[in-house]
């Protein structure tokens, strides 16, 4: 070939790869690095479906990316990430506004130096099985939505990894305990926890949380207290289903019933979990006083004048028979 010749083959080229440029680009290169899994998915023509032949009895087994995980995927790792933090830190702030507006709850006629029993030690066990089986699964839970944005850049990959990996097993294993727990709190408290017409008089006054002075009358548990009670009954019921669900899932349909179980547990989850904190702060330091009812199991008759009128009416006659309230401090 003439140089000539070889000239002009070489600009017929060099002119019809710039008029194929376009075509060249929609060609899809699934080995080269800045392949899109979009352009992949759109090249295979399969509905962004991928699957291959497996030769175990299990359909499934070749399934290896549906558009069903991928929307899962998207609603695990954003929406219900970003509801879970909500809910933490929305309740978060809304105590401390509570808090700054109102302070701590005093006993107003201040401690008696008196106290009745308030709860026996098998409720203080249930309650207390209960409460730390309920804040390690929290912990843990929240551990697989929010862990990798929030704990892995705080103590790297290696230590997430191991804190994840224990984080799971405790999980699995105080989910048993959690249950027989919250079985417990069925039977001992279910009688006192039926709504009534005080109730609806509770709410009407804000429970006399909001200004001082107010003390609505309530029995063993007011409305506030039953509020929690049922939240706590059906929320962890709703939890223990679906988790033991979620823990053998070779008993479900397929893919689909675990991801339903998965996001109605989250969502559950993260709804009790707000409610928990409020729970913890007004029986802790929100309220002075509440804390010892599930502490020693003893309450300031006073405070329980203040909380729960009815319910001393009630129990101080049976105390009385029995050698009165106990007296705490020496009296003045
Ligand atoms: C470490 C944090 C916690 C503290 C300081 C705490 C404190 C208390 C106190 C003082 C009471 C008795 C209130 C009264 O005398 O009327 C109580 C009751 C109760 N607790 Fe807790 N608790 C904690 C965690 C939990 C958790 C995590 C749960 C459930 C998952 C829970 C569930 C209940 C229930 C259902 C009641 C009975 C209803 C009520 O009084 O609201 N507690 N708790």
């Amino acid at each position: 070939m003439t140089s000539i010749s070889r000239l002009l083959t070489a600009f017929g080229l060099a002119l019809m790869l710039s008029f194929a440029g376009p075509a060249a680009q929609a060609q899809v290169n699934p080995t080269g690095s800045s392949v899109t899994e979009d352009a992949l998915f759109e090249a295979l023509g399969s509905g962004g479906m991928v699957s291959g032949r497996a030769t175990i009895p299990d359909p499934e087994a070749g399934m290896l990316i549906k558009p069903e995980n991928k929307d899962w995927a998207v609603l695990q790792g954003s929406t219900l990430q970003t509801l879970s933090i909500v809910a933490v830190l929305g309740m978060l702030a809304l105590l401390a506004v509570f808090y700054l507006l109102r302070g701590r709850i005093r006993i107003e006629a201040g401690p008696s130096g008196r106290t009745i029993l308030r709860f026996n030690w098998i409720e203080r066990f249930a309650h207390w099985t209960l409460a730390a089986t309920f804040i390690v699964l929290a912990l843990t839970g929240l551990n697989l939505i929010i862990g990798r944005t929030i704990v892995m850049p705080l103590i790297g990959e290696n230590a997430f990894g191991t804190l994840s990996a224990w984080g799971k097993i405790a999980h699995n294993f105080l989910a048993w305990p959690f249950m027989v727990a919250l079985a417990m709190i069925v039977i001992l408290w279910i009688v006192h926890n039926i709504p009534n017409r005080l109730d609806w008089e509770w709410l009407k006054l804000g429970g006399g949380l909001f200004k001082k002075g107010v003390h609505p009358p309530a029995k063993k548990f007011n409305a506030g207290q039953k509020i929690i009670f049922w939240s706590v009954v059906l929320g962890g019921a709703a939890l223990s289903w679906t988790g033991v669900m979620l823990m053998f899932p070779g008993n479900l349909a397929g893919p689909a019933e675990w991801q339903f179980y998965q996001t109605i547990h989250a969502l559950v989850a993260a709804g009790l979990s707000a409610i928990v904190i409020a729970h913890i702060y007004i029986g802790s330091v929100g309220m002075e006083g509440a804390f010892d009812a599930m502490g020693s199991g003893e309450v300031d008759e006073n405070w329980a004048k203040e909380h729960h009128a009815l319910w001393v009416e009630e129990v101080k006659p049976k105390a009385l028979e029995r050698g009165g309230p106990k007296v705490t401090t020496p009296a003045e």
